[in-house]
């Protein structure tokens, strides 16, 4: 891709809009997220910091649906997620987002291969050449020489691999990821924010939470929250002057 093209307005993929979630314990009430307004564009790297109880994982959690704002409005691909019937939310969220965890959440008793093809399962109908598709994308991540090994027969780095083919597996807009980088060692973690920014450059749209200063650095934008609310936006690089990130994703 010529990163020399001039930057048209990047399309926003998802767009947060003065939203509230607000959770109830016993007689005490805590604003998770308090009238959070933000919009990810396309090809966006964004690393969300801020203290333990932020609200980091809410913000993270309603971006992924799977939680729904109190108030205020949620945009995924140009559509209010309020107004999408489950069949719809389930459908979008399958074709349009990717998700790690810290944790990597592998299934123990498939391989490599089988891990990465699981959420080609849920397609409707199934996506014509899913095992090649597997295949490239364990080339990708570098464990074309481990197709066959269970997750407990790998490293914490390659188990991470695994989840972050899984999660490219049906080719989503956005990437979104908890902690990547949380169980791992510092080497281990810049390898996987390699693979990170990898995608990114290619047009992918990747929101991810962390702690770790020098792993946030390696975003293009840092959010920090506090107390539910937006404390700063800062500017890491530059945003990558995407024109036309459908070609790029496509390549994969
Ligand atoms: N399911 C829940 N029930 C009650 N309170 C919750 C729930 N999830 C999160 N909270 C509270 O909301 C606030 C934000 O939590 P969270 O988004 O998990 O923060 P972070 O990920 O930044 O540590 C915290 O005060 C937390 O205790
Ligand atoms: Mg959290």
């Amino acid at each position: 891709m010529n990163e020399l093209q001039p930057t048209v307005d990047r399309e926003i993929v998802a767009s947060i809009v003065g939203v509230s979630k607000v959770y109830k314990l016993g007689g005490h009430t805590v604003r998770a997220l308090d009238n959070v307004s933000i919009d990810f564009r396309q090809g966006d790297f964004v690393a969300i910091m801020g203290s333990s109880g932020s609200g980091k994982s809410t913000l993270l959690n309603l971006l992924g649906c799977l939680d729904r704002p109190d108030s205020g409005q949620y945009i995924l691909a140009g559509r209010d997620v309020a107004a999408m019937d489950d069949e719809t939310l389930s459908r979008i969220r399958g074709r349009y987002l990717g998700f790690i965890f810290q944790s990597y959440n592998l299934i123990q008793q498939l391989s490599v291969v089988e891990n990465i093809e699981v959420p080609l399962s849920y397609q409707r109908p199934p996506l014509p050449g899913g095992r090649e598709r597997c295949l490239k994308l364990a080339e990708l991540v570098g464990l074309s020489g481990r197709l066959g090994h269970r997750p407990t027969e790998l490293s914490g780095g390659q188990q991470q691999r695994v989840a972050i083919a899984r999660a490219l597996v049906n080719n989503p807009h956005v990437i979104l990821a908890d902690e990547p980088t949380g169980n791992l060692d510092t080497a281990t973690s810049h390898e996987i924010m390699d693979l990170l920014d990898a995608l990114n450059r290619a047009g992918r749209t990747i929101v991810m939470v962390t702690h770790e200063n020098d792993i946030a650095e390696r975003a293009r934008r840092i959010v920090r929250l506090r107390d539910g609310r937006i404390d700063t936006i800062s500017e890491v690089r530059p945003a990558l002057p995407v024109v036309s990130g459908s070609i790029a994703l496509e390549r994969l």
